[in-house]
């Protein structure tokens, strides 16, 4: 029984922490909305970011926040992200349905 007990426990625990990472990686993608579509399915021209390769959007965002890849937007936009929240929104993206 006690070990079931710590089990149970030990799921309890786990649980919020797996949605905090979830909510986090979503409040990210969302800021992204307005110019690129809900989940990164744009409709308005600008770049489709549902079902992305994740290697080649961290490439991009990379690019944009050093400065090696020229933009009118994305330089700025990007600076505002650490690798890490990079890395989380191309793993959402990627996982993403284009349709
Ligand atoms: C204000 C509008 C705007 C917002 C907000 C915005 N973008 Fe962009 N994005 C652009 C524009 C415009 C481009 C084309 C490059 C440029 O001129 O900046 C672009 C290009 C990109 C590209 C390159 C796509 C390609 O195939 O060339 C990526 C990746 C990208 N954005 C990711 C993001 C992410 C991730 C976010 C949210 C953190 C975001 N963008 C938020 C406007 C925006």
């Amino acid at each position: 029984m006690k070990v079931f007990a710590g089990t149970l426990l030990a799921l309890l625990l786990a649980t919020p922490a797996v949605a905090d990472v979830d909510k986090t990686t979503r409040s990210l993608a969302a800021t992204c909305a307005a110019c690129h579509g809900t989940n990164g399915k744009s409709v308005g021209g600008t770049a489709v970011l549902a079902g992305v390769d994740k290697a080649e959007f961290i490439k991009q965002m990379k690019g944009f926040k050093s400065g090696q890849v020229k933009a009118t937007v994305m330089h700025q936009h990007s600076k505002g992200y650490t690798d890490e929240e990079i890395e989380l929104m191309g793993a959402y993206f990627a996982a993403q349905s284009r349709e």
